[in-house]
């Protein structure tokens, strides 16, 4: 039996969610679309037909948001649910589609997986996809809580053979985001799950600077001990280099959120700040020290 459901369990953020409620003490359950996954747990043990497989208090279970009948066995006993929608052409309706079974589960909390500022930005699919599961999740009659996040530090960590060659390629622009880590912003997802006084409130999760693209690309230069240039304002470029691997929906989607942060940036508000605090129970993480800590496991002196 299981506390909570994590949908989004096994990704960037999920993974370190997952670990802040097992550190707390606390049984989850983890969604995912591996077969491989959800039938061993991370020591090797494999469970009987495609049942969950416990994992000390982390469990895995099969299931996918795009088919809905595998969401009731895994709420079944759950009484919160961290929701984490991929980006997915279909986001709203994947993500509608998990509220519905929650309610129908019984479930008593849900905290919903957004992003900093996607009111102010509908013109974005997938901004536009969270407010529409929003607008769901506030007439859902279950309580709920947003964790609404800043640009990952770690998304730089897709940037490592760019930055080995001296080049800074994403596109952040000359206004500037307040970048977070994503440790905080499992930290505040975490208390929003299981501690009180959170429901109805819709955290932003934000690093303490604005970062312009001149800044990232400084603090990187300076810990990798080379220039590094910042070349992410040639959108063209971009689109060139993104639709070697991506979709061309995704390459469409991401080159509207690129314009956008190139013109207004992702700027954290003091109102921000002081509502984060509410959730996150510390000073949010430095941005020096991420680039610090990453350059030192990639160079194996320690952890990433
Ligand atoms: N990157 C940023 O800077 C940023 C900032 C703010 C908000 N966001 C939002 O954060 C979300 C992405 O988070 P992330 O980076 O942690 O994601 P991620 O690393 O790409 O992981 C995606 C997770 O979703 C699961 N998943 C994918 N498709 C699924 C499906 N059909 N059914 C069930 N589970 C599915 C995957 O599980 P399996 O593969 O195990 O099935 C995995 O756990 C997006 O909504 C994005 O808009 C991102």
């Amino acid at each position: 039996m299981a506390d909570v459901l994590c949908i989004g369990g096994t990704g960037t953020v999920g993974r370190p969610v997952v670990d802040g409620l097992a550190a707390r003490g606390v049984s989850v359950r983890c969604l995912t679309r591996s077969a491989d996954r959800a039938g061993a747990s991370d020591d090797g043990v494999r469970a009987a037909d495609g049942a969950a497989a416990a994992d000390g208090g982390v469990e895995f279970v099969l299931g996918d948001l795009e088919q809905p009948d595998t969401l009731g066995p895994a709420l079944e006993g759950v009484s919160r649910m961290h929701l984490l929608t991929a980006l997915h052409p279909r986001e709203a309706e994947l993500g509608i589609g998990a509220i519905d079974a929650a309610a129908e589960a019984g479930v008593e909390r849900i905290v919903f997986h957004s992003a900093h500022r996607a009111h102010a930005a509908p013109h974005i699919p997938h901004f536009a996809s969270k407010m529409e599961i929003l607008a769901t999740l506030e007439t859902s009659g279950v309580p709920w809580v947003t964790i609404e996040p800043n640009h990952y530090f770690q998304n730089d960590l897709w940037l490592r053979r760019s930055l080995e060659a001296g080049v800074y390629p994403a596109p952040l622009g000359a206004v500037g985001l307040h970048r977070v880590d994503v440790r905080d912003i499992a930290d505040a997802t975490v208390n929003a799950l299981l501690d009180d006084g959170h429901a109805g409130i819709r955290y932003p999760v934000v690093g303490p600077e604005l970062l312009a693209s001149e800044d990232v690309a400084r603090v990187w230069s300076d810990h990798l001990d080379r220039e590094i240039e910042y070349v992410g304002d040639d959108l063209d470029a971009w689109e060139a280099r993104a639709g070697r691997r991506l979709p061309d929906w995704l390459v469409r989607d991401l080159r509207v959120m690129s314009e956008h942060f190139l013109s207004d940036g992702l700027i954290a508000t003091e109102e921000d700040f002081a509502t984060m605090s509410h959730v996150l129970g510390h000073a949010p993480r430095v941005f020096d020290d991420f680039v610090a800590e990453t350059v030192a496991a990639w160079s194996g002196g320690g952890a990433s």
